[in-house]
C-alpha cells in the first residue's frame, strides 16, 4: 500500500531505522483546494484523537472547530496571523486545540494535560495524513483573542490551532510558500535520545 504523501517523503526523509510508514509519511503541507469536508471525512480525525492515552484516562483534550462556508468560519479565521491566513483560506476546517488543566475526578491540577493533548493532536494528524488530508498545526494566531472569542474558561488552556483540508496542487500557493512545500528533516537521533543524564547528551554541550 502506498501512503498518500509517500512519494514526497521518500525524497526528503531518511530514517536511521525502518519505522511505521504512516509516521514517516505524515507532514504538514499548506496547499489545499478550498473544498469542504463532510462530517464523514472530518469527524474520524477527532475520533482518532479520542483514543489517545492520558494520565488517569482523564482525556483533557478538547477540539473546537469551524467548517468553511459556515457562520463560525470567519470567527476562527480572524484569529490567525496574516501569514497563516494566506494559505488557510483554502482549508476546510480550523481547529482550536484546548486542554483541561485539572483532573475530572478530584479537581487537582493535572501536570500532563498538555502532554496528553499533544498525543491526541498527533493521533489526529496521523489519521488525517493517512487519509490524504492536510492537517497542519499552528501557533501563529492571537491567543488572547482566541480565549476571549471562543469563551475558553480559566481552567482550560489553549494549546495550538490546526488547519485541515483537502490537499491541493502546489500552484495554489503564493511563490514564497511554494519552495517550503516539502517534508522537512529532523535533528539527529543522538541529539534527542540520550542514554543517561542530561549531561551525557549532545544537547547539554550545545546549550
Ligand atoms: C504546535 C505547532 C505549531 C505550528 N505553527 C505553525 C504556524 O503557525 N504556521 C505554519 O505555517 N506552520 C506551523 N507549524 C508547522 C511546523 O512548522 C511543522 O510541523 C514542522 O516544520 C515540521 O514539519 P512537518 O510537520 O511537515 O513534519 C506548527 C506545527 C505545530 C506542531
Amino acid at each position: 500500500m502506498e501512503y498518500p504523501f509517500e512519494k514526497e517523503t521518500k525524497l526528503e526523509r531518511n530514517p536511521n531505522f525502518p519505522i511505521q510508514p504512516f509516521i514517516l509519511n505524515r507532514w504538514s503541507p499548506r496547499s489545499m483546494t478550498a473544498e469542504s469536508l463532510s462530517d464523514e471525512e472530518l469527524l474520524p480525525l477527532f475520533e482518532a484523537a479520542r483514543w489517545s492515552p492520558s494520565s488517569y484516562n482523564n482525556q483533557p483534550w478538547r477540539f473546537f472547530y469551524a467548517k468553511r462556508n459556515t457562520p463560525l468560519w470567519p470567527i476562527f479565521f480572524n484569529l490567525l496571523v496574516e501569514p497563516n491566513q494566506e494559505w488557510c483560506k483554502n482549508a476546510a476546517a480550523l481547529v482550536c486545540i484546548v486542554s483541561k488543566k485539572r483532573f475530572d475526578h478530584n479537581n487537582k491540577p493535572c501536570r500532563t494535560h498538555s502532554f496528553d493533548t499533544g498525543a491526541a493532536w498527533m493521533a489526529m494528524a496521523l489519521e488525517g495524513a493517512s487519509r490524504g488530508f492536510v492537517v497542519h498545526g499552528m501557533e501563529g494566531f492571537d491567543w488572547e483573542l482566541a480565549a476571549r472569542t471562543l469563551e475558553i474558561p480559566e481552567d482550560y488552556q489553549i494549546e495550538a490551532m490546526a488547519a485541515i483540508g483537502k490537499r491541493g496542487p502546489i500552484d495554489l500557493l503564493p511563490s514564497h510558500l511554494k519552495e517550503r512545500e516539502k517534508p522537512s528533516t529532523r535533528k539527529t537521533l543522538e541529539e534527542i535520545a540520550i542514554e543517561g543524564k542530561f549531561k551525557a547528551g549532545k544537547t547539554s554541550k550545545v546549550a
